[in-house]
Protein backbone atom coordinates (compact mmCIF):
# COMPACT_ATOMS: atom_id res chain seq x y z
CA UNK A 1 0.00 0.00 0.00
CA UNK A 2 2.85 2.15 1.38
CA UNK A 3 4.69 1.72 -2.62
CA UNK A 4 1.52 2.19 -4.35
CA UNK A 5 0.82 5.50 -3.09
CA UNK A 6 4.50 6.26 -3.22
CA UNK A 7 4.44 5.86 -6.82
CA UNK A 8 1.17 7.60 -7.56
CA UNK A 9 2.80 10.54 -5.51
CA UNK A 10 5.95 10.69 -7.73
CA UNK A 11 3.48 9.92 -11.02
CA UNK A 12 1.27 13.29 -10.59
CA UNK A 13 3.22 16.07 -12.19
CA UNK A 14 0.37 18.46 -10.95
CA UNK A 15 -1.79 19.56 -8.43
CA UNK A 16 -4.74 19.00 -9.21
CA UNK A 17 -3.24 15.11 -10.50
CA UNK A 18 -1.78 15.05 -6.93
CA UNK A 19 -4.92 16.01 -5.30
CA UNK A 20 -6.41 12.82 -7.09
CA UNK A 21 -3.35 10.77 -5.81
CA UNK A 22 -4.08 12.16 -2.26
CA UNK A 23 -7.74 10.73 -1.93
CA UNK A 24 -7.02 7.72 -3.66
CA UNK A 25 -3.89 6.93 -0.99
CA UNK A 26 -4.48 9.14 2.07
CA UNK A 27 -7.83 9.99 1.83
CA UNK A 28 -10.83 8.66 4.23
CA UNK A 29 -11.15 5.85 1.88
CA UNK A 30 -7.83 4.97 1.21
CA UNK A 31 -6.93 0.98 1.68
CA UNK A 32 -4.38 2.79 4.45
CA UNK A 33 -7.24 4.44 6.23
CA UNK A 34 -9.46 1.04 5.67
CA UNK A 35 -6.41 -1.00 7.02
CA UNK A 36 -6.30 1.46 10.24
CA UNK A 37 -9.84 1.18 11.21
CA UNK A 38 -9.62 -2.56 11.00
CA UNK A 39 -6.68 -1.78 14.08
CA UNK A 40 -9.39 -1.72 16.65
CA UNK A 41 -10.99 -5.11 15.99
CA UNK A 42 -7.74 -7.20 16.10
CA UNK A 43 -6.56 -8.63 19.76
CA UNK A 44 -4.54 -6.51 22.39
CA UNK A 45 -1.08 -8.04 21.68
CA UNK A 46 -1.51 -7.80 17.71
CA UNK A 47 -2.89 -4.03 18.44
CA UNK A 48 0.36 -2.72 19.33
CA UNK A 49 2.75 -4.22 16.67
CA UNK A 50 0.16 -3.89 14.00
CA UNK A 51 -0.38 -0.12 15.02
CA UNK A 52 3.44 0.82 15.24
CA UNK A 53 3.57 -0.11 11.91
CA UNK A 54 0.39 1.29 10.48
CA UNK A 55 1.68 4.87 12.18
CA UNK A 56 4.99 4.59 10.39
CA UNK A 57 3.22 3.43 7.19
CA UNK A 58 1.26 6.74 7.29
CA UNK A 59 3.74 8.53 8.28
CA UNK A 60 5.93 7.97 5.24
CA UNK A 61 2.96 8.22 2.94
CA UNK A 62 1.92 11.70 4.46
CA UNK A 63 5.90 13.11 3.96
CA UNK A 64 6.25 11.84 0.91
CA UNK A 65 2.76 13.66 0.32
CA UNK A 66 3.87 16.76 1.30
CA UNK A 67 7.75 16.66 -0.48
CA UNK A 68 5.80 15.88 -3.91
CA UNK A 69 3.52 18.60 -3.14
CA UNK A 70 7.04 21.35 -2.25
CA UNK A 71 8.37 19.98 -5.50
CA UNK A 72 5.47 20.26 -7.73
CA UNK A 73 4.48 23.59 -6.45
CA UNK A 74 8.04 24.73 -6.87
CA UNK A 75 7.91 23.37 -10.42
CA UNK A 76 4.74 25.59 -11.23
CA UNK A 77 5.77 28.39 -9.90
CA UNK A 78 9.01 28.04 -11.93
CA UNK A 79 7.12 27.67 -15.06
CA UNK A 80 4.97 30.84 -14.19
CA UNK A 81 8.18 33.08 -13.73
CA UNK A 82 9.36 31.50 -17.01
CA UNK A 83 5.86 32.26 -18.74
CA UNK A 84 5.65 35.74 -17.44
CA UNK A 85 9.29 37.04 -17.68
CA UNK A 86 9.77 40.29 -19.07
CA UNK A 87 12.82 41.83 -20.45
CA UNK A 88 12.98 45.27 -18.81
CA UNK A 89 16.00 46.16 -21.32
CA UNK A 90 13.68 45.91 -24.60
CA UNK A 91 12.65 49.66 -25.69
CA UNK A 92 9.39 50.69 -25.28
CA UNK A 93 6.49 52.67 -27.43
CA UNK A 94 6.97 56.44 -26.54
CA UNK A 95 3.89 57.58 -24.38
CA UNK A 96 2.04 60.24 -26.33
CA UNK A 97 1.44 63.74 -24.67
CA UNK A 98 -1.63 65.86 -25.00
CA UNK A 99 -1.75 68.79 -26.90
CA UNK A 100 -2.77 72.22 -26.08
CA UNK A 101 -6.42 72.58 -27.61
CA UNK A 102 -6.14 74.67 -31.03
CA UNK A 103 -9.20 76.94 -29.21
CA UNK A 104 -6.99 77.26 -26.22
CA UNK A 105 -4.27 78.23 -28.90
CA UNK A 106 -6.35 81.17 -30.49
CA UNK A 107 -7.63 82.44 -27.32
CA UNK A 108 -4.19 82.78 -26.03
CA UNK A 109 -2.79 84.32 -28.99
CA UNK A 110 -5.69 86.40 -29.41
CA UNK A 111 -5.60 88.00 -25.63
CA UNK A 112 -1.88 87.99 -26.21
CA UNK A 113 -2.41 90.78 -29.04
CA UNK A 114 -4.43 93.28 -26.54
CA UNK A 115 -2.46 92.14 -23.88
CA UNK A 116 0.52 93.49 -25.71
CA UNK A 117 -1.65 96.85 -25.75
CA UNK A 118 -2.31 97.15 -22.24
CA UNK A 119 -5.30 96.06 -21.94
CA UNK A 120 -6.47 93.16 -19.21
CA UNK A 121 -8.41 89.95 -19.53
CA UNK A 122 -11.68 90.09 -17.64
CA UNK A 123 -13.48 86.63 -16.74
CA UNK A 124 -17.27 86.21 -15.74
CA UNK A 125 -19.12 83.03 -15.10
CA UNK A 126 -20.80 80.98 -18.03
CA UNK A 127 -23.94 80.65 -15.90
CA UNK A 128 -24.94 83.96 -15.56
CA UNK A 129 -27.54 86.85 -14.06
CA UNK A 130 -30.33 87.26 -16.62
CA UNK A 131 -29.90 90.75 -15.58
CA UNK A 132 -25.88 90.68 -16.48
CA UNK A 133 -27.14 88.80 -20.15
CA UNK A 134 -30.00 90.80 -21.26
CA UNK A 135 -30.87 94.09 -19.38
CA UNK A 136 -27.28 95.76 -18.47
CA UNK A 137 -27.03 95.55 -21.63
CA UNK A 138 -29.99 97.38 -22.82
CA UNK A 139 -32.50 93.92 -23.98
CA UNK A 140 -35.27 94.69 -21.87
CA UNK A 141 -37.57 91.43 -20.90
CA UNK A 142 -39.92 91.91 -24.04
CA UNK A 143 -37.10 92.75 -26.78
CA UNK A 144 -36.69 90.37 -28.93
CA UNK A 145 -33.00 89.78 -29.05
CA UNK A 146 -33.86 87.78 -26.03
CA UNK A 147 -35.58 85.24 -28.21
CA UNK A 148 -32.96 85.77 -31.14
CA UNK A 149 -30.22 84.49 -29.02
CA UNK A 150 -31.46 80.57 -28.43
CA UNK A 151 -31.12 81.38 -24.87
CA UNK A 152 -30.95 78.27 -22.84
CA UNK A 153 -32.46 79.07 -19.30
CA UNK A 154 -32.02 77.30 -16.17
CA UNK A 155 -34.23 75.47 -13.73
CA UNK A 156 -36.12 76.80 -11.91
CA UNK A 157 -36.82 79.66 -13.47
CA UNK A 158 -37.19 82.00 -11.15
CA UNK A 159 -32.98 81.34 -10.15
CA UNK A 160 -33.08 83.94 -12.79
CA UNK A 161 -29.86 82.66 -14.02
CA UNK A 162 -29.11 81.73 -18.09
CA UNK A 163 -26.28 79.47 -19.35
CA UNK A 164 -24.62 83.26 -21.44
CA UNK A 165 -25.62 83.47 -24.79
CA UNK A 166 -22.43 85.97 -25.51
CA UNK A 167 -19.08 87.15 -23.44
CA UNK A 168 -21.33 90.75 -23.01
CA UNK A 169 -22.29 90.51 -19.60
CA UNK A 170 -18.69 90.61 -18.19
CA UNK A 171 -18.89 93.96 -20.17
CA UNK A 172 -21.37 94.79 -17.48
CA UNK A 173 -19.02 93.16 -15.17
CA UNK A 174 -16.12 94.98 -15.55
CA UNK A 175 -17.80 98.39 -15.67
CA UNK A 176 -19.31 97.29 -12.06
CA UNK A 177 -16.02 96.23 -11.01
CA UNK A 178 -13.31 98.36 -12.36
CA UNK A 179 -11.92 101.49 -11.79
CA UNK A 180 -12.23 103.17 -14.92
CA UNK A 181 -10.69 103.85 -17.46
CA UNK A 182 -11.49 100.10 -18.70
CA UNK A 183 -9.58 98.49 -21.12
CA UNK A 184 -10.37 94.40 -21.15
CA UNK A 185 -10.78 91.49 -23.02
CA UNK A 186 -13.01 88.23 -22.06
CA UNK A 187 -12.32 84.99 -23.99
CA UNK A 188 -14.89 82.18 -22.91
CA UNK A 189 -17.31 79.48 -23.42
CA UNK A 190 -20.86 81.15 -24.92
CA UNK A 191 -24.41 78.58 -25.09
CA UNK A 192 -27.50 78.90 -27.59
CA UNK A 193 -29.88 76.56 -27.96
CA UNK A 194 -28.38 75.46 -31.51
CA UNK A 195 -27.83 72.96 -34.23
CA UNK A 196 -24.70 70.68 -34.00
CA UNK A 197 -23.21 70.39 -37.23
CA UNK A 198 -20.50 70.94 -38.90
CA UNK A 199 -20.88 74.87 -39.20
CA UNK A 200 -22.63 75.74 -35.58
CA UNK A 201 -22.23 74.18 -31.70
CA UNK A 202 -24.14 75.10 -29.41
CA UNK A 203 -21.34 75.36 -26.85
CA UNK A 204 -18.42 77.59 -28.55
CA UNK A 205 -16.13 80.57 -27.92
CA UNK A 206 -16.56 84.37 -28.58
CA UNK A 207 -13.72 87.12 -27.33
CA UNK A 208 -15.26 90.14 -26.20
CA UNK A 209 -13.30 93.28 -25.89
CA UNK A 210 -14.40 96.97 -24.43
CA UNK A 211 -12.41 100.10 -24.15
CA UNK A 212 -14.39 103.13 -21.39
CA UNK A 213 -12.33 105.91 -21.74
CA UNK A 214 -12.59 109.86 -21.76
CA UNK A 215 -12.50 110.61 -25.89
CA UNK A 216 -13.52 107.39 -27.31
CA UNK A 217 -14.84 107.34 -30.75
CA UNK A 218 -15.75 104.27 -33.55
CA UNK A 219 -12.13 105.83 -34.69
CA UNK A 220 -10.83 103.71 -31.95
CA UNK A 221 -12.66 100.87 -32.62
CA UNK A 222 -11.71 101.07 -36.25
CA UNK A 223 -7.94 101.08 -35.54
CA UNK A 224 -8.24 98.46 -32.80
CA UNK A 225 -9.72 95.77 -34.90
CA UNK A 226 -7.44 96.26 -37.31
CA UNK A 227 -4.76 96.08 -35.51
CA UNK A 228 -6.11 92.72 -34.12
CA UNK A 229 -6.84 91.26 -37.41
CA UNK A 230 -3.43 91.94 -38.82
CA UNK A 231 -2.09 91.04 -36.17
CA UNK A 232 -3.83 87.32 -37.09
CA UNK A 233 -3.77 87.26 -40.42
CA UNK A 234 -1.37 88.96 -41.35
CA UNK A 235 -0.59 93.18 -42.87
CA UNK A 236 -2.59 92.72 -45.56
CA UNK A 237 -6.31 91.98 -44.30
CA UNK A 238 -8.74 94.04 -44.99
CA UNK A 239 -11.93 94.53 -43.03
CA UNK A 240 -15.23 95.42 -44.28
CA UNK A 241 -17.58 97.30 -41.93
CA UNK A 242 -21.52 96.47 -42.42
CA UNK A 243 -23.95 98.75 -40.53
CA UNK A 244 -25.85 96.36 -38.39
CA UNK A 245 -28.02 96.61 -34.82
CA UNK A 246 -27.23 95.38 -31.38
CA UNK A 247 -29.36 96.87 -28.54
CA UNK A 248 -25.77 97.69 -26.14
CA UNK A 249 -24.08 99.45 -28.88
CA UNK A 250 -24.83 102.22 -31.02
CA UNK A 251 -23.98 102.76 -33.68
CA UNK A 252 -23.15 98.82 -34.67
CA UNK A 253 -21.39 97.34 -37.31
CA UNK A 254 -20.79 93.56 -38.36
CA UNK A 255 -16.87 93.57 -39.42
CA UNK A 256 -15.81 90.95 -42.36
CA UNK A 257 -12.52 89.85 -43.01
CA UNK A 258 -11.92 89.66 -46.55
CA UNK A 259 -11.27 85.67 -47.69
CA UNK A 260 -7.75 85.72 -47.72
CA UNK A 261 -7.95 82.06 -49.94
CA UNK A 262 -8.82 84.07 -52.76
CA UNK A 263 -9.06 87.54 -51.86
CA UNK A 264 -12.32 88.30 -53.43
CA UNK A 265 -11.19 86.89 -56.67
CA UNK A 266 -14.07 83.68 -56.19
CA UNK A 267 -16.64 86.33 -56.49
CA UNK A 268 -18.94 85.91 -59.12
CA UNK A 269 -16.34 83.41 -61.20
CA UNK A 270 -18.09 79.89 -61.35
CA UNK A 271 -14.91 78.39 -62.75
CA UNK A 272 -13.07 79.39 -59.67
CA UNK A 273 -15.24 78.34 -56.73
CA UNK A 274 -13.43 79.03 -53.11
CA UNK A 275 -14.18 76.88 -50.49
CA UNK A 276 -13.66 79.26 -47.31
CA UNK A 277 -15.61 82.06 -48.15
CA UNK A 278 -18.24 79.79 -50.27
CA UNK A 279 -17.02 82.03 -52.64
CA UNK A 280 -18.76 85.31 -51.10
CA UNK A 281 -15.11 86.97 -50.26
CA UNK A 282 -15.77 87.66 -47.20
CA UNK A 283 -16.27 85.50 -44.00
CA UNK A 284 -18.48 87.53 -41.02
CA UNK A 285 -16.00 87.74 -38.18
CA UNK A 286 -18.05 89.29 -35.61
CA UNK A 287 -20.36 92.82 -34.01
CA UNK A 288 -19.21 95.62 -32.51
CA UNK A 289 -19.73 99.14 -31.82
CA UNK A 290 -19.92 102.36 -30.05
CA UNK A 291 -21.17 101.57 -26.50
CA UNK A 292 -24.38 102.86 -25.94
CA UNK A 293 -24.77 105.22 -23.00
CA UNK A 294 -27.60 103.32 -21.77
CA UNK A 295 -25.02 100.56 -20.78
CA UNK A 296 -22.54 102.86 -19.29
CA UNK A 297 -25.26 104.73 -17.02
CA UNK A 298 -27.10 100.90 -16.23
CA UNK A 299 -23.30 99.95 -15.07
CA UNK A 300 -22.67 103.06 -12.92
CA UNK A 301 -20.63 104.89 -15.32
CA UNK A 302 -21.37 109.16 -16.04
CA UNK A 303 -21.95 109.06 -19.97
CA UNK A 304 -21.06 112.92 -20.30
CA UNK A 305 -17.50 112.11 -19.37
CA UNK A 306 -16.70 108.58 -20.69
CA UNK A 307 -17.62 106.57 -23.68
CA UNK A 308 -16.25 103.23 -24.69
CA UNK A 309 -16.39 100.99 -27.84
CA UNK A 310 -17.47 97.25 -27.37
CA UNK A 311 -16.51 94.06 -29.72
CA UNK A 312 -17.45 90.33 -29.81
CA UNK A 313 -15.63 87.73 -32.46
CA UNK A 314 -16.68 84.33 -32.57
CA UNK A 315 -13.41 82.19 -31.61
CA UNK A 316 -14.55 78.95 -33.51
CA UNK A 317 -15.54 80.58 -36.69
CA UNK A 318 -11.76 81.88 -36.57
CA UNK A 319 -10.37 79.25 -35.92
CA UNK A 320 -12.12 77.52 -38.76
CA UNK A 321 -11.01 80.26 -41.48
CA UNK A 322 -7.46 80.16 -40.51
CA UNK A 323 -6.71 77.10 -40.19
CA UNK A 324 -9.54 75.97 -43.17
CA UNK A 325 -11.41 73.47 -40.86
CA UNK A 326 -14.29 72.05 -42.16
CA UNK A 327 -15.73 70.57 -39.57
CA UNK A 328 -16.20 72.35 -36.34
CA UNK A 329 -17.12 68.79 -34.07
CA UNK A 330 -13.71 67.74 -34.64
CA UNK A 331 -12.94 71.06 -32.05
CA UNK A 332 -15.19 68.87 -29.28
CA UNK A 333 -14.73 65.61 -29.57
CA UNK A 334 -11.49 65.11 -27.66
CA UNK A 335 -8.93 63.39 -30.74
CA UNK A 336 -5.68 65.03 -29.19
CA UNK A 337 -4.62 63.48 -32.97
CA UNK A 338 -7.07 66.70 -34.36
CA UNK A 339 -5.49 68.85 -31.90
CA UNK A 340 -1.61 67.84 -33.02
CA UNK A 341 -2.04 68.34 -36.48
CA UNK A 342 -3.00 72.27 -35.46
CA UNK A 343 -0.05 72.95 -33.03
CA UNK A 344 1.87 75.59 -34.18
CA UNK A 345 -0.72 76.01 -37.04
CA UNK A 346 -3.19 78.13 -34.34
N1 LIG B 1 -22.66 90.06 -28.24
C1 LIG B 1 -22.81 90.13 -29.66
C2 LIG B 1 -23.17 88.75 -30.21
O1 LIG B 1 -22.97 87.78 -29.51
C3 LIG B 1 -21.56 90.64 -30.33
C4 LIG B 1 -21.21 92.03 -29.94
C5 LIG B 1 -20.35 92.28 -28.89
C6 LIG B 1 -21.74 93.11 -30.64
C7 LIG B 1 -20.02 93.56 -28.52
C8 LIG B 1 -21.42 94.39 -30.28
C9 LIG B 1 -20.56 94.63 -29.24
O2 LIG B 1 -23.66 88.61 -31.29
Amino acid sequence: MVAEALQAFTAATTVAELKQARIAHSGDRSPLALANREIGALPPEAKREVGKRMGQARGRVSQALKAREAEISAAELEQRLAAERVDVTLPTELVGHGAIHPITGLIDLMSDIFVAMGWEIAEGPELEAEWLNFDALNIPRDHPARTMQDTLFVDPPESNRVLRTHTSPVQARSLLDRELPVYVVCPGRVFRADEYDATHLPVFNQIEGMAVDKGITFGHLRGTLEHFARSLFGPDMVLRWRPSYFPFTEPSAEVDLQCFVCHGSSVGDPDNPCRTCKSEGWIEWGGCGVMNPRVLEACGVDSSIYSGFAFGMGVDRTLMFRNNLSDLRDTVQGDVRFSRSLVGGA
